[in-house]
């Protein structure tokens, strides 16, 4: 093997551990990012970490969606959907829809959600 093509192997191998790294803490949420999204989107309204107000505490929610496969794709799909949503005083209204577009934040948020 000459020098060049020994170094390119190690960058090669290095770089792909980087990758699995990397790929290890996507799967964690960043509880600072997605507590932000969540106080900017007035979320804190309606759900509470532990307590139920007028919406489900997010411990209910990811007991609810518990090994559910689908669990982060379903939970995006209602915050980026609305729809009518009954309030626990029995009204209904349209459920908010998280203001960003950016699909690495909204997946954050619901896996933070599911880690309560
Ligand atoms: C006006 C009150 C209100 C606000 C504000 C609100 N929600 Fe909700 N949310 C509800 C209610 C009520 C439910 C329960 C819906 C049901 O079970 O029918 C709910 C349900 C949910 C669920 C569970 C969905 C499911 O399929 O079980 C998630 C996740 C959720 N909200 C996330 C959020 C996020 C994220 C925000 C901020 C962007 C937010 N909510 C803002 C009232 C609210």
């Amino acid at each position: 093997m000459t020098q060049t093509h020994l170094s390119r192997c190690l960058m090669m191998t290095l770089a792909s551990a980087g990758l699995l790294l990397s790929g290890a803490s996507m799967a964690q949420a960043d509880t600072d990012a997605a507590r932000l999204l969540f106080d900017q989107n007035e979320c804190g309204k309606c759900h509470n970490p532990d307590k139920n107000k007028k919406g489900p505490s997010l411990k209910k929610i990811a007991k609810a969606y518990k090994g559910k496969a689908t669990a982060e794709a379903d939970i995006i799909k209602h915050m980026t959907k609305g729809g009518k949503v009954k309030l626990d005083d029995g009204s209904e209204e349209e459920h908010k829809i998280v203001e960003t577009k950016d699909v690495k934040a909204q997946a954050n948020l619901a896996r933070w959600i599911l880690s309560h």
